[in-house]
């Protein structure tokens, strides 16, 4: 999470955003991460948190939401942005706000993580983070795609809505 938080506090810098608010939901995004399937599903349900059907089938993903509710309630965060971006850590949105591309690309390229292309991301990211938001998606989506595993509609029209514009140069 320090990583993480560092990484968007970088990018954050980079474009001009709040670097407190990127450190803010750097640190706390994956609060209930460690949390089982069954614990995220019953927060939900308690808390009356959207639970569509993806996250239903692949309840980690909603660490994200529950991480959310979490900053929210027990650590007083009270910023939309912050806890948007904490709450769209896991399935990229259209539309999402420059603080949510921050959190979800620094999560995706922090220095941590040793994949082949992560650090040309990273720096990508300093430059353009819709750029690096397509080559995160792109990444997620070859990923899943190995795998048989179902895509999220949000991440297709995410895809679809940048490839036509960096496809050429990501
Ligand atoms: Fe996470």
């Amino acid at each position: 999470m320090l990583c993480v938080a560092r990484t968007a506090e970088a990018f954050a810098r980079a474009h001009d955003a709040s670097r407190s608010a990127a450190r803010t939901a750097g640190i706390l995004h994956d609060i209930a991460r460690e949390w089982t399937p069954a614990a995220l599903l019953e927060y939900a349900r308690e808390h009356r948190l959207p639970v569509d059907d993806f996250e239903r089938a692949a309840p980690l993903l909603l660490h994200a939401k529950v991480g959310a509710d979490i900053a929210r309630r027990e650590f007083g965060v009270t910023d939309p942005d912050t806890l948007a971006a904490i709450s769209t850590h896991t399935v990229v949105q259209p539309s999402m706000t420059e603080l949510q591309k921050i959190l979800f690309v620094a999560d995706t390229v922090e220095p941590t993580r040793t994949y082949e292309g992560r650090a040309a991301l990273a720096a990508t990211a300093l430059r353009s983070l819709d750029e690096a938001l397509l080559g995160c998606v792109k990444a997620s989506i070859e990923y899943l795609a190995a795998r048989n595993v179902p895509i999220a509609p949000q991440t297709l029209e995410v895809y679809n809505a940048l490839v036509t514009r960096y496809g050429t140069t990501a």
